[in-house]
């Protein structure tokens, strides 16, 4: 099989580590890549939105699967823009339709379609400003803290939980009058604080059958002890000790088997990644969000733990056949630390050279934000570089990848020193 993987970060390098290990891998590109995937593959110097030039390399190097690893590809609808090509229809396509890529797409889509089938998530109501008015009078009697969450995409910054109501009310006025995320927030969805626990589950469908990879938990605030603005997440554990047979057992039946049977009796076409986002609160799990893609800091412990063949699983799910597969799981821990750099999620500088590499024992290192400048790996992204580790406890795991991060050096280097911290 030749394989086009779309994206640069840590998610894609983890991704691409576990694509090149299947015999079935013939050849592998990640477009555009970053000096992490170039060790397992060939980079291509192609923007994961430039269709056409996507197109042309897919016809050109004979790609038989296309893994769109974010979700700005899928929810601009490149499985549609394949499947209507006749050059390109016979393309494995891991990931849904653009109407599938609505769950993460539209935040007032998935909550309708939660609502349709009774699948447990926070009350809301939705926005424009059409009805501006009654939304700033529900936000005044509203309790707090209140959700506010952009409609559309806006690179996981559409989300605001806003602590009093005068935050709430200039949240919401920016969001719909001053277009602060664009088209995005046009209509705003306003929901229920949920006070609990965070899970990620990643459901692997070919439409009818499903698989569950193994499960993980991000920490997503810059600061140690969950403190501090949000960011694209700086660590993961996998397994997540919560997550029991009995709670994986409700989250299955009331949220993965709706989920999956509701797209099928909609028609929706979605073979690929489900990524629910869930939070327990007091022992029962309720829907954050859906995404249509894999996680970024999990995949760097999700890959690290699935024992099966990940082309394999790709083939299966092409075929309808994921019935047969049996996922296997590594019985270890995985705990993956993200080094970022000095500033993050703010303003940070990028350019810092790197070093340090080859001192690493026993860790997996999953470049993100990295490049090549004048022959020196430098830092190019807030998050900067993973470092994964197996461990039989989440502590000794944990322990492996800081010992392995001190080895890493650029100016700047920061990480937070408590992944797994509630589990210890
Ligand atoms: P999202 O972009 O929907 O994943 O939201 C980003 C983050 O905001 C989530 O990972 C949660 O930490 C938090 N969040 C979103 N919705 C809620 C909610 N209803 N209650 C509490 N926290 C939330
Ligand atoms: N780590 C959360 C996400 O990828 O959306």
């Amino acid at each position: 099989m030749n394989i086009l993987l779309l994206g640069s970060g840590g998610r894609e390098c983890a991704i691409a580590w576990k694509l090149q290990q299947s015999p079935l891998c013939k050849q592998l590109f990640i477009a555009p890549g970053n000096p992490g995937t170039a060790a397992y593959g060939s980079n291509v110097p192609l923007s994961v939105n430039d269709f056409e030039g996507i197109r042309q390399f897919c016809i050109n190097n004979k790609i038989d699967i296309l893994f769109p690893g974010p979700e700005d590809p899928l929810v601009a609808g490149i499985y549609d823009f394949f499947k209507n090509d006749t050059d390109l229809k016979h393309t494995i396509i891991v990931g849904p339709s653009k109407e599938g890529a609505q769950l993460e797409g539209s935040k007032v889509f998935s909550k309708k379609f939660m609502q349709r089938y009774n699948i447990p998530t926070a009350g809301y109501r939705e926005f424009t400003n059409d009805n501006f008015e009654e939304g700033l009078k529900y936000l005044k009697n509203h309790s707090l803290p209140i959700v506010l969450k952009a409609d559309g995409l806006a690179a996981g910054k559409g989300v605001v939980i806003a602590q009093s109501t005068d935050e709430a009310i200039s949240t919401f006025k920016s969001m719909i009058k001053d277009a602060q995320f664009g088209d995005a927030s046009k209509t705003v969805v306003i929901e229920q604080f949920l006070d609990g626990i965070e899970l990620s589950v990643f459901v692997f469908t070919d439409g009818n059958n499903y698989v569950l990879l193994p499960e993980a938990k991000d920490y997503k605030r810059i600061g140690e002890g969950d403190t501090g603005p949000n960011t694209g997440g700086m660590g993961a554990i996998s397994p997540v000790p919560f997550a029991d047979s009995t709670f994986m057992q409700k989250v299955i039946e009331r949220i993965v088997e709706p989920t999956v049977k509701g797209l099928k009796s909609e028609n929706i076409i979605y073979q690929g990644i489900i990524f629910v986002g869930l939070i327990k609160v007091n022992d029962e799990p309720y829907v954050i969000e859906y995404n249509c893609r894999m996680g970024d800091p999990e995949t760097e412990v999700v890959m690290p733990r699935l024992q099966n063949d990940l082309v394999e699983m790709i083939l299966k799910m092409n075929g309808g056949k994921l019935n047969e597969v049996k996922v296997q799981h590594d019985p270890r821990f995985a705990c993956a630390v993200m080094l970022v750099s000095e500033g993050y999620p703010g303003n940070y500088h990028k350019g810092r050279v790197m070093s340090g590499f080859e001192n690493v024992k026993d860790s997996l290192l999953f470049h993100a934000g990295t490049t090549i400048k004048d022959g020196n790996i430098v830092t190019n992204g807030g998050r900067v570089i993973a470092v994964s580790s197996y461990g039989d406890t989440i502590k000794n795991a944990a322990y492996k990848s800081y010992d392995n991060a001190a080895f890493i050096n650029y100016d700047g280097k920061y990480y937070r020193a408590d992944i797994g911290w509630e589990f210890l």
